[in-house]
């Protein structure tokens, strides 16, 4: 049984997002499968989520950065972080053979992609569908009112983004 199955409450109305959301949820479930096959199907199944979330990763950076975050955002700084940990875990596993922070990393991510999902993704798909960004042409229909935003748009950020500021200047 997979620690992390697709259902409703991770999906964000974002056709795009949601997509490589799925197909994240389903390589993670396939790395926990593995894990109970071989080392060898483990490593490759986990390589697999690790490559796919280069590419998960890079476009949600590529869209802020398209859309008036600063590069130093704290959603890309946190996408940064997990990948250098997967990364750090896929060495330990392929190079010194101990697999005990890959079985054990597994089930963070699924809690950690729960939690991330529904607070950073979901603030940057509301940003994204607030003003009219069209991920196919990179057109934006109505710009942001504001430019290097170092939040995430989310609850869970602080600082709000200049974006979230409700007080008159
Ligand atoms: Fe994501
Ligand atoms: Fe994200």
């Amino acid at each position: 049984m997979p620690t992390l199955t697709w259902t409703d409450e991770l999906a964000l109305a974002h056709p795009q997002m949601d997509a490589t959301h799925e197909e994240f949820v389903s390589l993670l479930s396939a790395a926990e499968l593995a894990l109970a096959q071989s080392r060898e199907a483990a490593l490759a199944a986990y390589q697999q989520l690790v490559e796919h979330t280069v590419g998960h990763f890079a476009q949600e950076d590529r869209w802020m950065a398209a859309t008036g975050f600063a590069p130093e955002n704290c959603h890309t700084f946190q996408h940064a972080q997990v990948l250098g940990l997967m990364h750090e875990v896929t060495r330990v596993a392929r190079d010194d053979g101990d697999f005990g922070p890959l079985e054990r990393v597994l089930p963070e991510l699924a809690g950690w992609f729960r939690a991330h999902a529904q607070t950073m993704d979901a603030a940057l798909a509301a940003h994204l569908k607030q003003i009219g960004y069209d991920v196919a042409s990179g057109a934006i229909a109505r710009p942001p009112a504001a430019q290097g935003m170092t939040g995430c748009g989310g609850a869970s950020c602080s600082p709000a983004t200049p974006a979230d500021e409700t007080t008159p200047a």
